[in-house]
């Protein structure tokens, strides 16, 4: 997609104007063709084939303009593209004006937020149909009074930046589990960062084993396909010695649940369950892209979760990196057990502040519908850092609890710790008790449970797309790295 930043661009005839429920109000009369048909209502489209001048005018509703926001923004980006995209139309320019209101009055953080919808919607995973046809390139006229148009440029490459650094995180997260071992999610992190200041590492089986790293081996034992261990650093910080922020995902290419086997219903959908992994790739990328003055840590366990002869069972115990044992009551709880040896990495490189996000828990998915990514931190500082960045991103963010009880309902009677919880409820919080114990205590940590929100929200955000990785948390984990900039 080409996206320009014009005052007007006579050669394009597609207009896109942006009514609100007041806007028609304001408009009756004026232009008869709104009355009546048009309401104005959030993501209702008209398209008017010829107006004055000759031009065609694609109306888009934006509801109550009270309720406006960048957000929602980003949301009307994509129902322009999509109706854009339902007509067969390859140009418009969009009249950003008429998205300008009260509560949306940052000329650059519009744009942006413009841009980032128009691009989050136009990915798609394509390569496994065999009539393939290459979509032909869009160019998008973003319409603003001159005053404002260095700003808008600005914004749109910050814009494109950050989604397209989010579409890759979408596309390796979409591609199913037979293309997407642990080994080429490796692959995928190296290629992404080749001619990149981000410097990869990767550790394979032997180094794993070398490194005691008995979570990860623990999870891919029953698979034939080996684990890695993925570590991405970037530098970007005035002082090369600053503490970096650590992001740490959870990467399990396929999750059949193991030996505590999950039912068929929908299984396909564990090819998402290294959402997390890619949460981190993507965030580096576009960190990088926008030389954020941070140093920061990525760090992904990547495995498949398989019954098979060597499987983990049932009762056994694994040590983790920082020697915790730890009690396996049900093989399907294994973003956990890898997640172990993962932050117990994190915590020895002495990291300011450690984030990991995983699909960790149906549980949160029952809490926080596909509505809200659940977010557990008990310390109130980073909790307001996180809060600061989820309102900057526009990505939905709740806190739910983590407390004494949670971590009590851990134990485990042989082993220091068990990966299932002795009471009913709460799955999420005692999930986060469990990766508690493997968190140096003076490192301030947060974790993002993204189960919810990691993919199946086309319903929700028209950025989405059907049966496709969101994204989700991509957003915020720059916006986080924005607020440690040096
Ligand atoms: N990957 C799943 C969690 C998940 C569930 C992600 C639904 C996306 C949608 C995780 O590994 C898992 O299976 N967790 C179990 C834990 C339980 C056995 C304690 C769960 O949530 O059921
Ligand atoms: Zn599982
Ligand atoms: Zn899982």
């Amino acid at each position: 997609m080409k996206i320009i930043v014009r005052k007007n661009e006579q050669s394009i005839k597609t207009n896109v104007v942006f009514v609100s429920k007041q806007g028609v109000k304001k408009c009756e009369g004026e232009l008869e063709v709104l009355q009546g048909v048009f309401k104005g209502k959030w993501a209702e489209t008209l398209f008017v084939p010829t107006t004055k001048d000759s031009q065609n005018t694609l109306f888009i509703g934006l509801g109550n303009e009270t309720y406006f926001s960048y957000e929602k923004a980003r949301r009307l980006a994509a129902v322009v593209y999509t109706s854009l995209k339902s007509r067969g139309q390859n140009t418009a320019k969009i009249n950003i004006e008429t998205l300008y209101k009260k509560n949306v009055s940052d000329w650059g953080k519009l744009v942006q937020a413009v841009t980032e919808g128009l691009i989050l919607k136009s990915y798609k995973l394509e390569e496994y149909k065999s009539n393939n046809k290459k979509e032909e390139e869009k160019t998008i006229c973003f319409c603003l009074p001159e005053s404002h148009q260095q700003e808008a440029e600005k914004a749109v490459s910050k814009g494109v930046i950050i989604a397209e650094s989010t579409n890759i995180a979408k596309d390796i997260a979409t591609q199913p589990g037979n293309y997407m071992t642990p080994s080429l999610l490796a692959e995928q992190a190296q290629k992404h960062s080749q001619n990149t200041k981000i410097k990869v590492t990767v550790w394979d089986k032997k180094k794993l084993e070398q490194e005691k790293m008995g979570g990860i081996l623990g999870v891919s034992a029953g698979s034939s396909e080996e684990p890695r261990f993925i570590i991405m650093e970037y530098k970007g910080a005035t002082n090369p010695a600053e503490k970096p922020i650590c992001f740490v995902g959870k990467g399990v290419t396929f999750d059949t649940g193991g030996i505590s086997l999950k039912p068929g219903h929908a299984m396909d959908e564990m090819k998402f369950d290294m959402c997390g992994s890619t949460v981190v790739i993507g965030s580096l990328l576009a960190i990088e892209k926008l030389k954020l003055k941070v140093n920061v840590l990525g760090l992904i366990p990547a495995t498949e979760n398989m019954p098979g002869p060597s499987a983990t069972k049932p009762g056994d115990i694994l040590t983790a990196r920082n020697k915790k044992t730890m009690e396996i009551l049900n093989t399907d709880a294994e973003g956990r057990l890898i997640l172990a040896d993962a932050l117990s990495y994190a915590s020895e490189q002495k990291p300011q502040v450690i984030f990991d996000t995983a699909t960790l828990t149906g549980a949160v998915l029952m809490a926080l519908g596909n509505i809200y990514t659940g977010l557990f931190t008990k310390n109130e500082d980073l909790y307001t850092k996180i809060m600061t960045a989820a309102k900057n991103s526009g990505e939905r963010v709740w806190r739910l609890p983590l407390m004494e009880e949670h971590t009590k309902d851990m134990d485990s009677t042989i082993a220091d710790v068990s990966n299932l919880s002795f009471s009913r409820g709460a799955g999420s919080s005692t999930a986060a008790a469990f990766l508690e114990h493997f968190v140096d205590k003076n490192i301030p940590w947060a974790h993002f449970d993204i189960a919810g929100t990691s993919y199946n929200v086309e319903k929700r955000l028209e950025y989405c797309n059907h049966r496709t990785a969101s994204g989700a948390m991509v957003r915020t984990f720059i916006e986080l790295a924005q607020l440690y900039e040096s």
